[in-house]
């Protein structure tokens, strides 16, 4: 994600409910594995367009924070909250997360989900997110990993810092966490996710023919579906891994 141009995924994403390759239902799955109830506490790093926080209050009445860096997603976050009359319980903060603090042992869970690259990848990100859990609680990662190997040799994002579901696991575990859970993506899913980019693109594409980023959003469009098609579909999974706070 972070070697392709921005606006790229602010008009590829326009349109997505959940901005990763997951449904509604493993969401509220995740929510009644993680407990949250009323007087749950979450922080959300990345939250992008907000649809993971805004489903999870709605249907477990917690208090979500997020955390997002770029302003079109960010605004399209608050005016769901809004539309759902949570903006009391949900509430977004538009900032960098990577210069955000966050207080000790403050949340009954913190999520980010297809953020890790935020903090130079996995181990980063749970170095960062553990100590912002009380003891008890959940860090939840939405991450990539290899569903099996070795990669073909022409296969571009063979060079992502990714491992398999086991390897996931043990960096998961390599510090004060547990994991508890693993809710993982199906083809289905992935199909859902991607092919709203392939749509959502071509009509984006149709109505700004003369946006000066149209050839380059057309062009990085064609590579990753292509690239989807040959390889990602087959070679790539994602899960959401639950880890838990040993008291
Ligand atoms: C794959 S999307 C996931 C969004 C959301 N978690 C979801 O599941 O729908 C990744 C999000 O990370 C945001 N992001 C990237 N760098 C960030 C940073 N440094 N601080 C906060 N958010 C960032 C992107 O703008 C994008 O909204």
């Amino acid at each position: 994600m972070p070697s392709v141009i921005p606006r790229y995924f602010v008009v590829a994403e326009s349109s997505h409910e959940l901005q990763n390759p997951t449904s509604a239902e493993k969401l509220l799955r995740l929510g009644r594995r993680l407990s949250l109830g009323s007087g749950s506490r979450v922080l959300d790093v990345a939250s992008g367009r907000g649809g993971p926080a805004v489903l999870l209050a709605q249907e477990f009445g917690c208090t979500i924070e997020g955390i997002e860096l770029r302003p079109e997603f960010h605004a399209v976050a608050v005016e769901r909250a809004a539309a759902a009359g949570l903006s009391e319980r949900v509430t977004f903060e538009l900032a960098d997360a990577r210069h955000h603090g966050l207080p000790d042992a403050a949340f009954d869970a913190v999520l980010c989900l297809g953020a890790s690259f935020v903090y130079g990848g996995l181990a980063g990100t749970l170095d960062v997110l553990e100590p912002a859990v009380r003891p008890g609680g959940h860090v939840v990662v939405g991450e990539p990993y290899w569903r099996r190997l070795p990669l073909p040799v022409e296969y571009e994002d063979r060079s992502e810092p990714f491992t398999t579901l086991e390897g996931t696991v043990d960096i998961v575990e390599s510090g004060g966490l547990s994991a508890v859970s693993v809710i993982a993506s199906s083809e289905d899913d992935w199909d859902r996710y991607e092919t709203l980019h392939w749509s959502t693109i071509e009509r984006w594409l149709a109505e700004n023919r003369q946006d000066p980023n149209a050839a380059g959003i057309r062009a990085q469009h064609d590579q990753a579906k292509r690239n989807y098609l040959r390889f990602q579909r087959d070679y790539l999974g994602w899960a959401m891994l639950v880890g838990w706070k040993r008291p």
